[in-house]
């Protein structure tokens, strides 16, 4: 056999096996520990949790429920001290309240799920000789909720779309929902997707007009009451009552974190629709290139290209200025075309050559000037309709379709860019559109990772799989060409993140091959490309999210733990991470090598 010599720095570590347990597992001289819980205190004010005795008022100083993406910003000037920025993706109100009536929400649980959603920031105290961190009541500490104030910004900002009874002005909207992946800039804001609003809103059929009917489809809004009934106890959810306030989510939010009494904007000159996250790259001169996917099955691939420069640094001006950049440029959709048509079957089967590979173009839709003001780039819509139907002028262009395209980011080391595609079991069957060489397997249950070397600001790209996931010994996956005998099985990729030396890290949501989800590494370069080993697994019923993968220190949000098909109050699937008879709550843990040494070195 040839020698391929030693894992590369930041993966050299025993994979975990696949496994069921109602843990977290890490490698063997590693440990970990949950940072914070549901419920636990973010501003000092709060009252100790009590599960059977929740209110909206407590919850507003509490963690939210369902920790997503999480980010970790290093506070000026204070050693090892850092704020813990962390989104609340979704409720699940059944494994929230004893006796939840599903039929029958009381008030006060409406406004407990509208508290449990938005952001927290928590500042965290690390330690020397271990990743540990340990929540503390610093000044920047703070929620936000279903109900904080946003400003609009970019070419919807005032937007007739956008106006509402409470806002008659369309640039103020309370609160954020279902803010899914996200991303730390270089400027040291927080972005954060709001992925599936569409949940909220009822009463979608009372539009009956056929551009807006249109419009609400092809966002997944239904008719009828929505699951969690909030419209009974606030209009602004029932679509009858406030027909565009479900146009004023689908955006990407910018927090910034440093300044607890700011106000976070939603920037529409990125368009709106299930923003799985953003993630900024910064070219040689400073343009900045934000990439988004759009997280429904079939579904396209944006980014945005600035036409303002980054500033240096972190002074209050730079922030300030910074926080712009998402406010004036262009806004793409992708169009790949791959290189072996006609060896595309469905099957997954390599073509000739022995790789999935292709080429790509951006295809603008909408350019904000410096003045905030769109231009349309799409025939038959206006600008303000680009931005706040972004989907639709995808369908227009002849976008490619995809499987469900969720965190897509730059890798700091290489500039290369890299796409979770989690899955897409409609894939090829019942009418859905067929394989093409970048989503190759019909009912694709397991997904794959795409890898694109893309001139950031410019229209060109060329691209290809890194990975097919799924079951290694069988046919129809890929593993970058690593022997396929050594490798972690991984399914249903869904965030990324880098360690710094440049490998890709990868945590899963829905294992289709019978496992708990977990967050694997993955080696880009050299004679070990594509080895995948897993780090780390979740509890039953969980997804692993928010990984950040630092020199000494990995942590990730595990996401609705116990939420399996047949988990109840009365019958939790998971007791993580109290134990004994306990609800799981959704947590964030820290994990690090027992000696306090480098992650996988
Ligand atoms: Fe909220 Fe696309 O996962
Ligand atoms: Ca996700
Ligand atoms: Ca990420
Ligand atoms: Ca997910």
């Amino acid at each position: 056999a040839v020698d391929l010599g030693p894992s590369p720095a930041g993966t050299d570590f025993v994979a975990v096996a696949p496994n069921t347990d109602d843990a977290v597992t890490v490698p063997e001289g590693y440990e970990q520990e949950v940072v914070i819980r549901w419920g636990d205190k973010v501003l000092p004010d709060a009252p100790e949790f009590d599960i059977d005795d929740q209110t909206a008022a407590a919850q507003e100083k509490q963690f939210g429920f369902n920790n997503d993406f999480a980010g970790l910003l290093p506070v000026d000037g204070v050693p090892n001290t850092y704020l813990l920025v962390v989104n609340h993706e979704y409720t699940t109100e059944p494994f929230m309240f004893a006796g939840y009536d599903e039929e029958n929400p009381t008030e006060e649980q409406v406004r407990i799920g509208i508290a449990n959603h938005g952001l927290s920031v928590v500042q965290v105290k690390g330690e020397s000789g271990s990743g540990r961190l340990t929540p503390e009541f610093g000044e920047y500490n703070r929620r936000i909720t279903g109900t904080t104030e946003f400003f609009v910004t970019g070419p919807a900002a005032g937007s007739d779309l956008l106006k509402t009874t409470a806002d008659p002005t369309g640039t103020r909207v309370a609160g954020t929902f279902n803010n899914c992946a996200g991303g730390v800039t270089p400027w040291g804001t927080v972005l954060s997707g709001e992925e599936n609003f569409n949940q909220y809103f009822a009463n979608a059929e009372t539009v009956t007009d056929a551009v807006g009917a249109e419009r609400l489809a092809r966002y997944g809004i239904e008719g009828g009451e929505s699951d969690r009934k909030w419209e009974r106890f606030d209009p602004r959810f029932d679509i009858a009552a406030e027909p565009n306030e479900v146009n004023r989510f689908g955006w990407v939010v910018e927090i910034d974190p440093f300044d607890a009494t700011s106000t976070p904007v939603k920037h529409t000159a990125l368009g709106r629709f299930k923003h799985e996250a953003a993630n900024i790259h910064v070219t040689d001169d400073g343009t900045v290139v934000a990439y988004s996917g759009d997280d429904e099955r079939f579904d396209y691939m944006y980014k945005f290209v600035s036409s303002r420069k980054m500033q240096d640094g972190n002074s209050r001006a730079a922030t300030a200025h910074n926080m712009t950049l998402l406010d004036a440029g262009t806004l793409y959709v992708a169009a790949l075309e791959g290189d072996n048509p006609d060896a595309i079957d469905g099957s997954g089967d390599l073509p000739e050559g022995g790789a999935f590979t292709g080429t790509g173009t951006w295809i603008p839709l909408l350019r904000t000037g410096d003045d905030g003001t769109g231009e349309s780039l799409v025939e038959g819509m206006s600008a303000e309709e680009v931005a706040v139907f972004t989907r639709l002028a995808g369908d227009k262009v002849g976008a490619t379709k995809m499987d469900r395209p969720e965190d897509f980011e730059a890798n700091p080391v290489s500039g290369k860019v890299y796409v979770a595609l989690t899955n897409n079991t409609k894939r090829g069957v019942d009418g859905g559109a067929a394989a093409d060489e970048a989503n190759p397997r019909n009912d694709n249950k397991n997904g794959q990772v795409l890898e694109i070397d893309d001139d950031h600001a410019g229209t060109s790209f060329t691209w290809n799989l890194l990975l097919v996931c799924g079951d290694p010994s069988t046919a129809d996956t890929y593993f970058g060409g690593f022997d396929k005998s050594q490798v972690s099985p991984i399914s249903c990729p869904d965030n990324l993140a880098f360690d710094p030396h440049g490998n890709l890290w990868i945590s899963t949501d829905g294992n289709a091959l019978g496992s708990n989800d977990g967050l694997f590494a993955v080696v880009l370069d050299g004679p070990r490309r594509g080895e995948t080993k897993q780090f780390l697994t979740v509890p039953i019923g969980a997804e692993t999210c928010g990984p950040i993968v630092e020199d000494n220190r990995v942590v990730v949000c595990v996401q609705h733990p116990g939420e399996t098909d047949d988990a109840s109050w009365d019958s939790p699937g998971s007791h993580w991470p109290d134990g004994g008879d306990s609800q799981p709550r959704p947590s964030v843990v820290a994990a690090w090598k027992s000696d306090g040494g480098r992650i996988g070195v």
